[in-house]
């Protein structure tokens, strides 16, 4: 049988495409430019599979790509709220995601987030650099303690329970959270968090809030206005998970009245482009979505959408499919 023609849309690391190379007549992308609407519904007619990230947007319009050959959609990521997962179905393409692998990377830094925003590392290091460090000084770049203070989790499923992890056997911290589906009580009881009925129930106590649940339509802008003032005065928030659950106008509002203390954000509206506003304000850090952006992570990643195409091309169940 021909191996499957598989589009890697991005570049991705060396050790995953030398394998790919071996098992699949692969087109990469070694400039790494994002294709565009047309590239991008070209490669559905031309490949029997497409490895997709988030920076692709496979809308209704991609997948009505006429003749269609494409078969499966391999996301190397395990957030799709990329691609019009209805559609997909409609035209019987298979969705496979990579849950797991990303977990302790996505964990990591949510709390690099808390802690930079916490103890103001961005400002320190923004001063440092212009040559603004006068020296060691009693009242210099006061932060705010972490340490056995109270986090809030949004979201309490694999990413979330990892931060819980760390939160609560790492800084000490008192753990909430909601989730509309939560774990058993068992592993409740286990990570010593607290369920909270109502994401408003969370909001009153928590001094940090971190956002940790998929961007489904219910949840576009789950932090608006309304939810960013019931937050307390002097608290925190943590978004690792996905822009579009934070009504970026609204927070930069709440942020600039004082409203809430700080945003650390990994993650934002319409990617790459960030809301100005965010840029000149110094209580907000701001990441380039590094959340799984370590090099062992990427290379797992990588190869869970090969385990996953590999299972699908011999007729197998992929492990990981999403639809
Ligand atoms: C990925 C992520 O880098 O997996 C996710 O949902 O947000 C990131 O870890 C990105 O999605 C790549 O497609």
């Amino acid at each position: 049988m021909d191996r499957p023609r598989v589009v890697v849309t991005r570049r991705w690391p060396d050790a995953v495409e030398d394998r790919l190379r071996e098992l699949f007549e692969v087109e990469l992308n070694p400039r790494d430019v994002p294709l565009d609407q047309s590239a991008l519904r070209e490669a559905f007619s031309s490949a029997d599979a497409v490895f997709a990230t988030v920076t692709d947007r496979i809308d209704a319009q991609v997948l009505s790509a006429e003749p269609l050959k494409a078969r499966l959609i391999g996301n190397f990521g395990v957030g799709f709220n990329h691609i019009d997962i209805a559609a997909a179905k409609a035209r019987g393409i298979v969705v496979t995601n990579t849950p797991d692998v990303l977990t302790a990377a996505t964990a990591d830094l949510a709390m690099t987030l808390l802690l930079m925003v916490a103890r103001r590392c961005g400002e320190g290091e923004r001063e440092l650099r212009a040559g603004g460090w006068s020296g060691w000084r009693p009242t210099h770049l006061m932060g705010t303690q972490v340490s056995g203070k109270t986090l809030g989790l949004i979201g309490f499923g694999r990413i979330g329970r990892a931060v819980a992890r760390r939160a609560r056997h790492g800084f000490d911290m008192r753990v909430l959270f909601h989730d509309p589906f939560p774990p058993g009580a068992e592993q409740i009881r286990a990570l010593g968090a607290e369920p909270c009925e109502t994401v408003e129930a969370l909001l009153a106590s928590a001094d940090f809030v971190s956002l940790h649940c998929p961007a489904s339509p219910e949840n576009r802008h789950l932090m608006n206005a309304e939810r960013l003032a019931r937050m307390k005065p002097g608290a925190f928030l943590i978004n690792s998970a996905r822009g579009d659950i934070v009504d970026e106008a609204a927070l930069i509002e709440a942020l600039a009245a004082g409203g809430i203390a700080g945003a650390g954000l990994d993650v934002y509206e319409a990617e790459p482009r960030v809301t100005p506003e965010l840029m000149s304000m110094e209580n907000v850090v701001l990441l380039p979505h590094l959340g799984s952006a370590m090099r062992e992570t990427r290379v797992s990643m990588g190869l869970k959408v090969l385990e996953n195409a590999s299972a699908f091309f011999a007729g197998e169940a992929p492990p990981d499919r999403v639809v």
